[in-house]
């Protein structure tokens, strides 16, 4: 059956080889970049995957709550029903940056607008009869830490560390709300990609840790080598396979098989303080943009048809 499918950040690296996948099993997607021309591109190649391939695309900067609540605003007017989000764009960099939101980029991106997003696109995705949430985890979150009293990384800060961490918290998140949403009718999972040779990772520098650590950055780097195509498998089986139909919290690895992820990411009381923390944090973008929500009720949808 042909579902609908968005994918963040599939203009490049694992996004756009797990929409390639998609489009070769026939299903429809929406895409989002940030740069239009990439964006436009990448569509057009994936339309010359398939014949009767439909792919769209819409820009959206997912360190930007404004622009996140526009990309929820845009997809309500396009489709009736969403079947599977995959929370797939990123962020891995040593530069320390506080997003237009006040909150540091790593944990913009990788966790809050994520969370945002799968948040405001819930009730599209309660129309369909297997709805999954995907994002994309890495293996790093073993190394990730949650330290509650520097969320915002003002003490110390080392690329790693911001990205295993914000990594972490939205692990532990879908964890925290993968029971409750079940039961609304929405799975969520988590998709490590193993190691893929990506701009991302290109751009990886001894910088990234602290001393010592940084020693061992050459047999770091040895591990990102794959290629893009192994990389997406674990975000394609989730997104379609049905034999996790039933079952949320799934950790899946590169192998598509379904494993266990870090002890203290099923610790169920620091799961209960990331809830509550981002809880809060969605709240405080509500706030801010409040008048946006009143859009996304759905009453001028139909004012704003976007389709590229
Ligand atoms: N590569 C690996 O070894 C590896 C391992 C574990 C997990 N992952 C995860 O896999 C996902 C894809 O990463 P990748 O390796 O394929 O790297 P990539 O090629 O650099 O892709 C990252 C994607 O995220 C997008 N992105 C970054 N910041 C954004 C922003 N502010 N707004 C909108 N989009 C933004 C990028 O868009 P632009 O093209 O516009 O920059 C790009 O499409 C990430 O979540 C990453 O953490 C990767």
């Amino acid at each position: 059956m042909k579902k609908n499918i968005l994918i963040t950040g599939a203009t490049s690296g694992i996004g756009y080889a797990t929409a390639k996948g998609l489009i070769e099993k026939g299903h429809r997607l929406i895409i989002t970049g940030r740069e239009r021309l990439k964006a436009e591109n990448a569509k057009s190649e994936l339309e010359k995957i398939a014949k009767d391939a439909k792919v769209d695309y819409l820009l959206a900067d997912m360190s930007d709550a404004h622009s996140v609540l526009e990309l929820v605003k845009q997809i309500h007017s396009k489709i009736e029903k969403l079947d599977v989000l995959i929370n797939n764009a990123g962020l891995l960099s040593d530069e320390k940056k506080i997003t237009k939101d006040g909150f540091e980029a790593h944990l913009a991106i990788n966790h809050i607008m994520p969370a945002l997003l799968a948040n405001e696109l819930k009730p599209l995705l309660q129309k369909s009869n297997d709805a999954r949430v995907v994002f994309l985890t890495t293996g790093g979150h073993h190394f990730g830490k949650i330290d509650f009293d520097d969320l915002q990384s003002e003490k110390s800060f080392y690329a790693f560390k911001a990205y295993g961490s914000s990594k972490l918290m939205h692990l532990m998140w879908n964890y925290s709300i993968a029971e409750e949403w079940h039961k609304e009718g929405v799975k969520v999972y988590a998709a490590d990609p193993g190691g893929a040779k990506t701009n991302m990772t290109d751009a990886m520098s001894s910088n990234y840790l602290p001393f010592p650590f940084k020693l061992l950055f050459p047999l770091m780097k040895l591990t990102v080598g794959g290629s893009v195509e192994k990389a997406a498998k674990s975000s394609i089986y989730l997104s379609t396979s049905d034999e996790v139909k039933d079952k949320t919290a799934l950790y899946v690895n590169h192998k598509m098989k379904i494993v266990k992820s870090s002890k203290k990411s099923y610790d169920k009381e620091i799961q209960k303080k990331v809830k509550g923390k981002t809880k809060q944090w969605l709240e405080k973008i509500k706030s801010r943009y409040h008048n946006m929500y009143k859009i996304n009720s759905g009453l001028d949808v139909n004012q704003n048809r976007c389709c590229h």
